[in-house]
């Protein structure tokens, strides 16, 4: 099995909105026998919380259910098991760095690198914004999504 992390700083608004994201699209295309998906956080201030109410909402108006994910934090034995780790933004990624096993540096990627067409590094944290922002989010998530996933099949042939 391919293992996919998703990785923000507290685990309650972009990670498990990717989590959830990417858990649907796996699920439709069949390939959730092949792909194990699971999200953390670089910090420990929302550990055991569900979603953020404005990301589950979020979500659920697209179809998404949030409501069972936890927080949790991210530990270096997290590089070895996963296969991807996908950091939200540059500093989820220089966090990552810095708790990384030495020679797992290449499984740490920006997550928006498989949205090349939006030309942009970060998903913004929408955490001290408005509502609109996690739908930005959303939006930008689906696109990276649906990159990762090609990626993951094309390299793994299935
Ligand atoms: P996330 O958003 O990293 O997308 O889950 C945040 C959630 C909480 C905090 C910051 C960002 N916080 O500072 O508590």
């Amino acid at each position: 099995m391919v293992q996919v992390l998703f990785v923000c700083l507290g685990n309650i608004c972009r990670s498990p909105t990717a989590e959830g994201v990417f858990r649907r699209l796996v699920e439709r295309e069949q390939c959730h026998a092949l792909i194990g998906i699971d999200s953390a956080g670089t910090h420990d201030y929302h550990i055991g919380e569900p979603p953020d109410p404005r990301a589950q909402q979020a979500a659920a108006q697209r179809g998404i259910d949030l409501s069972p994910l936890r927080g949790r934090q991210a530990v270096s034995e997290d590089i070895e098991r996963f296969d991807y780790v996908m950091a939200m933004d540059r500093e989820n990624y220089a966090n990552l760095l810095a708790i990384c096993p030495v020679g797992l540096e290449h499984k740490i990627r920006l997550f928006m690198e498989y949205a090349p067409g939006r030309g942009e590094q970060d998903v913004p944290d929408p955490y001290f914004g408005g509502a609109g922002g996690f739908d930005r989010v959303l939006d930008m998530i689906e696109e990276a999504a649906a990159g990762l996933l090609a990626d993951i099949r094309e390299r793994h042939d299935f």
